[in-house]
């Protein structure tokens, strides 16, 4: 038993989590989470991200990636890149400076670059995009975001960014990250548009992560489709941060039955895909996840309690590989 080992029996590359390094003193989180039948891939929830990485301007700061990517190497999971490109989690260097467009891509390029080349060879993904290695490109209504990005450089800092990650490391799948994608839509279409002129234009681009921070009794009935529609394109898909929040709605026997079913329709529907390629927990349990958790009708995203209990869901991921 193990949702890994259940991913794997299902010919998935692994179920994964998020994490962060300061929960690993929790001794019980850190034997859960260290476990191959339960976990084979690991993502860093922060650590990873502009703000920690290069603190100042071409000041490049890994030790508290490193202490995720020794983590995966010890243990002998894959680690998946979070993120190269994101509107969040930037330095003020970055949100408060004042860029010429060619300043600014020249930023982005050295910013990618740098972070891919250094876990070259150790990432199974670079979503390393925000939007993923882009994270977040992109509004509901499937316009771009307005950030510093996109104000500065238009949609062409993707390109840049995909193209310097895909020089730092050529075995690296690069990927783009984003919420709201769940279900088809206005924000999937306008990704799916991105995703032919990007490989019209030649840009590398391997993934589409669909992040999956989802509400229970509200799973969008368009996933499968919508995931088969991306790899259509020629992507492979990964469900990248997936969790199940309580929003009004009381997590009593009956409410956690609800989280259990709408786990395991997500996981079948990856499952069915056969370009979906694996599963990633936004952390596992609902003592650390990033939603807190406001008893009694909000909260309880995770498959495991805030005493590292197993609930329901976690009967509902199973069951969905089978
Ligand atoms: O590290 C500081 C700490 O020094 C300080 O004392 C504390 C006080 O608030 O804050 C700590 O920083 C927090 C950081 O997580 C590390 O724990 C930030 O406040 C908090 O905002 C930050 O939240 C992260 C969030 O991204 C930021 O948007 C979550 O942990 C992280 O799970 C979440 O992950 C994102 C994905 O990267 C992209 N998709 C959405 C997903 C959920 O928001």
């Amino acid at each position: 038993d193990g949702l890994n080992l259940a991913a794997k029996a299902a010919k998935k590359l692994y179920l994964g989590t998020a994490t962060n390094a300061d929960q690993w003193n929790d001794t019980v989180y850190y034997s859960i989470l260290k476990d191959n039948a339960e976990f084979g891939q690991i993502t860093a929830a922060n650590v990873m991200k502009w703000f920690d990485t290069e603190p100042e301007p071409g000041v490049f700061t890994f030790e508290d990636g490193d202490v995720i990517a020794d983590f995966v190497k010890k243990t002998g999971k894959k680690l998946r890149g979070h993120n190269c490109v994101w509107h969040n989690q930037l330095p003020d260097w970055v949100v408060n400076g004042t860029f010429t467009p060619s300043e600014l891509a020249f930023v982005v390029e050295r910013h990618c670059y740098e972070l891919v080349h250094h876990y070259q060879g150790q990432v199974y993904e670079a979503h390393f995009l925000t939007g993923s290695v882009h994270t977040e490109a992109l509004n509901d209504d499937g316009t771009f975001r307005s950030d510093i990005f996109y104000d500065t450089l238009n949609s062409t800092y993707i390109p840049i960014a995909l193209r310097a990650a895909r020089r730092a490391d050529p075995h690296a799948k690069l990927y783009i990250n984003d919420y709201n994608i769940e279900g088809t839509g206005a924000k999937s279409t306008a990704l799916k548009n991105l995703i032919k002129s990007l490989k019209r234009e030649g840009v590398p681009i391997d993934g589409v992560g669909i992040q999956c921070h989802l509400t229970v009794g509200e799973i969008p009935t368009t996933l499968q489709q919508n995931m088969e529609e991306f790899a259509a394109l020629g992507v492979e898909v990964a469900i990248t941060e997936l969790d199940m929040r309580f929003l009004n709605q009381t997590a009593n026997a009956e409410g956690l039955a609800q989280q259990r079913a709408d786990y395991e329709t997500v996981i079948k529907a990856c499952n069915a895909v056969e370009k979906c390629v694996g599963v990633t927990l936004w952390d596992f349990t609902d003592k650390y996840s990033w939603i807190p958790t406001t008893p009694p009708d909000e909260g309880y995203p995770c498959p495991w309690d805030e005493n590292l209990k197993k609930k329901p869901a976690y009967d509902g991921i199973i069951q969905g590989f089978h």
